[in-house]
């Protein structure tokens, strides 16, 4: 079979490759994949690990502050389990590298250098409990409708390891909601508390899923994703199932959307809504956010002040350490 494949040309491995893609089946690390495949898998994947592990650094700061103990225990798990999305993911995306020479420290390096981004979100302040809520609820529960999107992807390792991620990721939105809940049935502070918060994560929510196919003209990511089954939606679809889903639920417990000409266009059968600011969204994602700066600081320290435990596991440089 080996041998079979080796005699193919590369373009004959290629329709192969796109055969398999079109009836369904799962590609698996060592089976042949054409480059750019192989290079999409790793952008997305590379980045949505990252994202997974800077975005417990927002939640984490909630850590020590949470208002009781059985808060206090849901978000510790939580920005646990994060971190062990991010490990998970960065798994997959180092088997995607090995036959470039590339490891997952060349994708934590990428990230502290800059060369590899992160979620928009995760660049945000959270300076309330009412922002760590919102976070929980709206913002897990976006990455839900984003991730759930590749649950059937065509790259098998993916997929597999998004099964565990979505599973958690709804105990996650499940805490969001329940604090959210709380406040909203708690004082007049409370409730303005929520409420703040959500006007400030709004424009960030609906940035979350990247701006329109047409506003992202030239940049073809998104579409080669789907021809390769990666994922099967546009950036747009997303962003209406996240309205279909949370717009009734946000004003069904009294909270107010900041967008007066949000509503559902039976016509269009689409959900119009204020555009976000797009240029700030550039500015954000290229690490000029609020908070960029301080928690890429604070995961590079932390990665390096861990190097000797890495080194020990790695059995590198143990002599000297003793
Ligand atoms: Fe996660
Ligand atoms: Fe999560």
């Amino acid at each position: 079979m080996l041998e079979m494949a080796q005699s193919l040309t590369e373009e004959e491995k290629y329709h192969r490759f796109m055969e398999r893609i079109e009836a369904g089946e799962r590609i698996e690390a060592d089976d042949w994949m054409p480059d750019d495949y192989r290079e999409a898998l790793i952008r997305l994947i590379s980045m949505h690990a990252v994202s997974e592990i800077m975005g417990a650094l927002p939640e984490k700061e909630w850590v020590p502050k949470a208002p009781t103990l059985h808060r206090k225990l849901a978000i510790m798990a939580k920005v646990q389990d994060e971190m062990g999305h991010g490990q998970l993911l960065l798994r997959v995306a180092e088997d995607l590298m090995k036959p470039l020479g590339r490891n997952r420290e060349d994708i934590l390096k990428d990230l502290f250098s800059g060369k590899l981004k992160f979620h928009n979100v995760f660049h945000m302040k959270a300076p309330t409990w009412g922002d760590a809520g919102i976070i929980a609820w709206l913002v897990d529960g976006a990455a839900i409708i984003t991730q759930s999107m590749s649950l059937n992807s065509s790259y098998g390792p993916y997929a597999r390891a998004l099964q565990r991620i979505c599973a958690e990721e709804v105990f996650h939105a499940q805490h969001g909601e329940s604090i959210i809940l709380a406040l909203t049935e708690g004082t007049e502070e409370q409730k303005k508390m929520i409420q703040t918060s959500l006007t400030e994560w709004w424009p960030a929510l609906l940035m979350f899923f990247g701006p329109r196919s047409k506003e992202n003209v030239g940049k073809s990511h998104v579409n080669k994703n789907i021809k390769y089954k990666i994922r099967t939606k546009t950036n747009e679809d997303l962003r209406q199932e996240f309205f279909n889903k949370y717009v009734p639920r946000i004003q069904s417990i009294g909270l107010k959307i900041p967008d007066e000409t949000i509503h559902f266009n039976e016509e269009k059968g689409e959900w119009i809504y204020e555009q976000p600011d797009w240029d700030e969204f550039k500015k954000i994602v290229t690490g000029h956010g609020p908070m960029s700066k301080e928690r890429l600081e604070l995961r590079t320290t932390s990665y390096e002040n861990t190097a000797w435990v890495r080194d020990a596991l790695a059995n590198r440089n143990v002599k000297e350490a003793y």
